[in-house]
């Protein structure tokens, strides 16, 4: 295998081989064939086929997920822990759909890098596009993977040129695709300088690979016929000419990303893509927080929660809250802190989720996921420690972009309709407003399914049949100042105000209008559409 140069080198053997990540792509590129061909070499699974059935029976056990299989769209997000030569791969899901980039900005959060799918035949798409901004603000670090070449694809160079160019990324070939579509021999791996070719008669076989002594070996034109020999050297040549060569110090800083093209569902180049995430991908980083920042290798145990998941088994009213470990070594029955309540808590149930089922986590190290049930005491944004009081920053609440007033069907019902609501807030599936003037509440979402999302689970789990009505307000943003100056803007202003499941005050508009006439006339007062989630 190749060294790549780490930037953590001093990390204790178990952390240095943990690679935490999530696939980010458009729909239909291939992210659920990868993943799948990734645990099948991870030996998560036997056989190819089983991500699927396997997301289907947990759909059905957890029947609010009924619409989910009805759109064919992931609204759930999980996390799968598997082997993988030397390294232990930690993949986390993100959700699909553009409604819940809430959720997936979340998850993004929890992950040391990202994996970039695009189809060979359609490049840069719209979900990749704004996926990949998000990875951008956190400047994570990307490795791609190029879709579906047994296919009729586009020009490599074309390709290249497009990540460069929307993307504003430089980008480097660790493999070069030789012939397209049903010329499609396989790859030229230029990092190890190995021809890699594809077996079409068997989708599940791994790739021959044959050890080349650079492309001036002989060898090649056994197997490659003379015209697609002569553009492949001649694609190289002007390929190492034009793009910058791998650099792992450039791949950590989120300004490269190096391409491997393939074809998952023919499980070709998706080796090459797992070594290249093992070698060059990040180790467990050091994570933000107040007051001070969390290295991986630090002995005591510190971890946060990034997703929270209600009624995964709707017989039992528990919730999951997924942690990420960012420093130190967990085992189970540990009691930690939890900084926000200043409680103790006995983790004695934490759940690892190894792809081939939920398994008892008798010990995680910085970087890995668990799951913990709780009844609802652990909350997004939430720190656990052994007794220090940290906080870990970054992991944002968006103002919501559309807002509905959501009424119970049964009016004597209302006080269900608020626990339910509450519960969807913490887990993060929506705002929920109170406001100051009036009853019912104001639900806020970032994309219209949501609230279909929300109904539906409103009514299955707790036997509520809702409505959402169109609200007066559109905006809403979030008020913080010197207390004198929020109760003196509260007061002229409570037929706009609501406070959030949080008791954080929140004003509600829909004109841009009054929001620039406060800023004008309130400049104590700040407005906004983030928060911090604590
Ligand atoms: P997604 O999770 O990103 O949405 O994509 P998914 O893996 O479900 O793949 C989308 C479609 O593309 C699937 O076809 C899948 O079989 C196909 N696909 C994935 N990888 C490759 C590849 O390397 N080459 C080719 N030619 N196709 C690929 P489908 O018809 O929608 O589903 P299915 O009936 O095959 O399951």
């Amino acid at each position: 295998m190749l060294d790549a140069p780490k930037n953590r080198p001093d990390l204790p053997a178990e952390i240095a081989r943990r690679r935490t990540f999530a696939i980010i792509s458009h729909p239909d590129a291939g992210k659920t064939t990868l993943t799948e061909k990734f645990l099948l070499y991870g030996g998560a699974i036997q056989m190819a086929g089983q991500v699927r059935a396997k997301g289907e029976a947990r759909r059905t056990r957890s029947d609010f997920m009924q619409m989910e299989k009805d759109r064919g769209i992931s609204v759930s997000a999980s996390a799968m822990s598997f082997d993988y030569g030397d390294f232990r791969f930690n993949l986390v899901d993100t959700p699909g759909h553009s409604d819940f980039s809430e959720d997936t900005y979340r998850t993004l959060t929890a992950v040391d890098a990202a994996v970039m799918v695009i189809d060979g035949a359609k490049g840069v798409e719209s979900q990749t596009q704004k996926l990949f901004e998000v990875c951008r603000l956190r400047d994570l670090p990307i490795l791609t993977f190029c879709n579906k070449m047994d296919r009729e694809s586009r020009d490599t160079f074309e390709i290249i040129d497009e990540i460069q160019e929307n993307l504003a990324i430089d980008v480097t070939p660790a493999s070069w695709p030789i012939g397209t579509g049903r010329d499609f021999l396989g790859c030229y791996d230029l990092l190890r300088d190995r021809l890699e070719l594809m077996d079409r008669a068997d989708r599940n076989k791994v790739a021959e690979s044959i050890k080349i002594e650079g492309l001036d070996d002989p060898l090649l034109e056994r197997h490659i016929p003379a015209d697609l020999l002569d553009k492949l050297r001649e694609e190289v040549e002007m390929a190492r000419a034009l793009l910058p060569p791998m650099d792992s110090q450039a791949l950590l800083e989120g300004t490269l990303t190096p391409i491997w093209f393939g074809s998952a569902i023919n499980s070709f180049g998706v080796k090459e893509l797992m070594d290249g995430i093992g070698i060059y991908g990040p180790e467990p980083q050091v994570q933000a927080a107040e007051p001070r920042q969390i290295a991986p290798e630090e002995t005591k145990v510190t971890g946060f929660v990034f997703k929270v998941q209600a009624n995964m088994d709707p017989k039992h009213r528990d919730r999951v809250a997924f942690l990420r470990l960012a420093s130190g070594h967990f085992q189970r029955g540990m009691k930690l802190t939890h900084v926000r309540t200043k409680k103790p808590m006995a983790v004695s149930n934490p759940v690892l989720f190894l792809a081939s089922d939920r398994e008892l986590a008798e010990e995680a190290w910085a970087g890995d996921i668990i799951g913990i049930p709780n009844h609802g005491q652990l909350r997004i944004g939430d720190t656990l420690t052994e007794g220090e009081s940290l906080r870990v920053s970054g992991i944002p609440s968006f103002a919501p972009e559309l807002l509905q007033n959501c009424r119970a069907g049964d009016p004597m019902k209302a006080k269900h309709l608020e626990k339910a609501l509450m519960q969807f807030a913490e887990e993060g599936a929506a705002k929920v407003f109170k406001p100051a003037i009036g009853s019912g509440f104001v639900v806020g979402v970032v994309g219209q399914l949501q609230f279909e999302v929300l109904a539906s689970r409103i009514e299955l789990e707790y036997g509520l049949p809702v409505r959402f009505e169109s609200s007066q307000f559109t905006s809403a943003r979030w008020v913080t100042g010197p207390k004198a100056a929020v109760d003196k803007f509260v007061n002229a202003n409570k037929g706009h105000i609501s406070h959030d499941n949080d008791g954080d005050i929140v004003y509600m508009t829909r004109l841009q209008w009054d929001i620039d006439r406060i800023a004008r006339d309130y400049p104590e007062v700040t407005l906004s559409a983030t928060k911090e989630m604590q």
